[in-house]
């Protein structure tokens, strides 16, 4: 098993029958929501339904034969499980560089419990140390909003294909990449700054929203809680 795997297995053992869960995405939560396709089939585990976060997760999901619902009907997760970019001391977290951050940061938020899987180069002493902070942004005067970031003390560009089109989310909207030499030297005052800014639809700061990391890496697996 690899880091990714060995988190994933790890997370499984948190999750009983009957709980509603946020299936996260990217290729960490992959492996979990295979695990836990298994195991379903297998009668280990019965009565789940999970509430994908990207349209990429659902059809993995329904090829496992996962019962999917959403949160128009389900009031409460039970637990959330999802990778991330970057993981600092305190447990805040970058995500959303494999685009889904808007529907991550609405499922994981309905969650009495988020689990962040990670092998440990995701490890930072400071967010956005070590790669860029995604953003979604509306395709409407998407320039304006790329001028408006740049001002913000890092450099701001807009996600593109490698065929020169812009990326855009399962939302229909545009992101932006920003990288800040040296990290972010205040996230919670980013984080604030990018709430109230209209055209900025979502942000990849995840901050007091992870309960518990699982680190996997060479030496095995352990495990950050958040403190209370
Ligand atoms: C998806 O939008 C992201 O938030 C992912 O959770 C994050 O990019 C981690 O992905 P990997 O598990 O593929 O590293």
């Amino acid at each position: 098993m690899d880091a990714k795997q060995l988190a994933a297995a790890k997370a499984l053992e948190y999750v009983t029958s009957g709980m509603k869960l946020g299936l996260g995405t990217g290729s960490t939560t992959r492996y979990f929501i295979d695990m836990l396709g298994t195991k379903l089939k297998s009668g280990e585990l019965e009565n789940i339904i999970g509430v994908p976060t990207s349209e990429k997760t659902a059809s993995l999901a329904r090829a496992l034969k996962i019962p999917l619902g959403s949160l128009d009907e389900i009031e409460e997760l039970d637990l959330a499980i999802d990778g991330a970019d970057e993981v600092d001391p305190q447990l805040n977290l970058i995500k959303g560089l494999g685009r889904a951050l808007l529907r991550e940061k609405i499922v994981e938020s309905h969650a009495n419990e988020f689990i962040v899987i990670v092998d440990e180069s995701k490890l930072v002493e400071r967010l956005g140390t070590k790669g860029a902070l995604p953003v979604e942004i509306v395709p409407f005067a998407a320039k304006a909003h790329l001028r408006w970031l740049n001002n913000l003390g890092c450099q701001a560009e807009q996600w593109m294909e490698l065929d020169g089109t812009p990326a855009a989310t399962d939302n229909g909207n545009y992101l932006a990449k920003c990288i800040f030499g040296g990290g972010i030297p205040n996230a919670h005052e980013l984080a604030e700054k990018l709430a109230w800014r209209a055209g900025i639809v979502e942000h990849g700061l995840f901050l007091n929203m992870a309960t518990r990391v699982i680190v996997a890496g060479d030496q095995g697996v352990h495990i950050l809680e958040r403190k209370k």
